[in-house]
């Protein structure tokens, strides 16, 4: 008889028996598939067996050239993707996420970003339109990328096959960062994926919306807009070099759920997103012309009236958004809408954001001067040294190399005093700003 395997690798908890707090916790089942890199299980860097061949499967399913198993987020693969540009500008809209602007610094790119909307009422980002973006290009030839979000974080899409010419005409290419849109094209009523637009690459967040383990995301490229070979640089730059065989089994599933799931999967949480639509006084709902996931349900909810029993992907200022998914159920439906009905809608009071572009910036620049943390009502005129943003709706008021405006600063200072959260302040509220400037 063959004796049995003995595992003398990393990681050492084997199945757990060792480590019984661990075993206790997620099971022997899961710690004896919690492996890394084997010589038999390939290699995420340099594929050439089972890696290989699913991400192959998964690019087929997809209809591009190249799909990437990502195992630290959707930011991963936008890191890596932004870093494989060539030495230029890359557009972005105000509500970029924070690995863009990271990527871009490490790279020595310049950042602009684009004229952004924001809805009237619930001050939630609606994005760049195509216009907005061909003007930036008819203005700054160094621009090589834009960065579109598909959906963004409150569900918004835009026109991506208008955005999308527009680049084309230019030879600028179109990275849609996907991290909240991963269930799209599962049911009529919700968007159509990126992928299926003639976009360059998307970043689909698997672990958001698509059934996959938190962290669980995947990359999809077409063509050669973004080189190959930089961007498997930059994945393996950006990630771990002990990629998890957990993560990434769970996106493989999420795929095969994506690929063969029907309508059925998603019809309550579309429906429950649809109704909620209906109380338009205090519930988002896209103007004619504009598209938004239903399943992105953004609130008016005046502080005092929420519930205990119903956890929010965000709260304050006024505002909620609640993320419905397949898993919700009959009861917790009925819980959410009654909530909804509830509410006694307040006057909106929507942070004033600035709608404009930016000039060129140079985050790497501004990241690796020398700072300064001075109180908001000096900082005006000033650049800032680092990303400063407002939670809800999560949206960047400065980035690395952009001058501090009184109106950011206003809106800094309204958004702090109506609850909501600041990040990248420093003691007593500072912001930080490039020294001397
Ligand atoms: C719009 C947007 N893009 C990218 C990301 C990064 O995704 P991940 O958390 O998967 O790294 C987030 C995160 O929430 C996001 O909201």
């Amino acid at each position: 008889m063959r004796a049995r395997p003995v595992g003398l690798h990393v990681p050492v908890h084997g199945d757990g028996r060792a480590f019984a707090r661990l075993a206790r916790a997620f099971g022997a089942r899961i710690l004896r598939r919690d492996l890394t890199e084997l010589s038999d299980l390939d290699d995420l860097f340099a594929p050439s067996g089972p890696i290989a061949e699913s991400q192959r499967g998964m690019a087929r399913a997809f209809g591009v050239d190249r799909a990437r198993f990502l195992v630290g987020g959707a930011s991963a693969g936008l890191k890596a993707l932004v870093w494989a540009l060539p030495r230029g500008t890359v557009a972005v809209p105000r509500d970029v996420h924070r690995s863009v602007v990271s990527a871009a610094a490490a790279a020595g790119h310049r950042l602009r970003v684009l004229p952004t909307r924001f809805d009237p009422r619930f001050g939630i980002p609606l994005g760049p339109t195509a216009e907005d973006v061909a003007a930036t290009l008819a203005i700054d030839g160094s621009v090589r990328a834009v960065v579109v979000h598909h959906p963004t974080y409150h569900g918004v899409v835009g026109d991506l096959d208008a955005l999308t010419a527009v680049c084309r005409e230019r030879g600028v290419a179109v990275l849609v960062d996907s991290a909240h849109g991963a269930h799209f094209g599962l049911h009529p009523d919700l968007p159509e994926p990126a992928y299926r637009h003639e976009v360059d690459a998307v970043v689909m967040g698997m672990h958001k919306s698509g059934g996959a383990l938190t962290q669980g995301a995947l990359l999809l490229l077409r063509g050669d807009a973004v080189a190959p070979e930089r961007l498997e640089e930059g994945l393996a730059l950006f990630q771990s070099s002990s990629p998890s065989y957990l993560l990434m089994a769970s996106v493989e599933l999420a795929v095969a759920d994506l690929v063969e799931g029907g309508p059925g999967l998603w019809a309550r949480a579309v429906d429950v997103g649809l109704r909620a639509r209906k109380l338009a006084d205090r519930v988002f709902s896209p103007a004619p012309g504009q598209n938004a996931d239903p399943t992105r349900i953004t609130v008016l909810e005046p502080p005092g009236s929420e519930t205990p029993s119903l956890v929010a992907e965000y709260r304050g200022g006024g505002t909620a958004l609640y993320v419905v998914g397949p898993g919700i159920g009959a009861q917790a439906s009925r819980r959410l809408l009654t909530h909804l009905r509830g509410i006694v809608p307040a006057s909106p009071d929507p942070l004033p954001w600035d709608p404009a572009g930016s000039e060129p910036l140079d985050p790497r620049g501004a990241l690796l001067a020398q700072r300064a943390w001075v109180a908001p009502e000096r900082a005006a005129g000033r650049v800032s040294a680092g990303i400063v943003s407002l939670s809800p709706p999560c949206v960047p008021l400065a980035l690395p190399g952009e001058t501090w405006t009184p109106r950011a600063l206003g809106t800094l200072t309204r958004g702090l005093s109506s609850g909501r959260v600041a990040q990248g302040l420093g003691a007593g509220g500072t912001v930080p700003v490039v020294a001397g400037s």
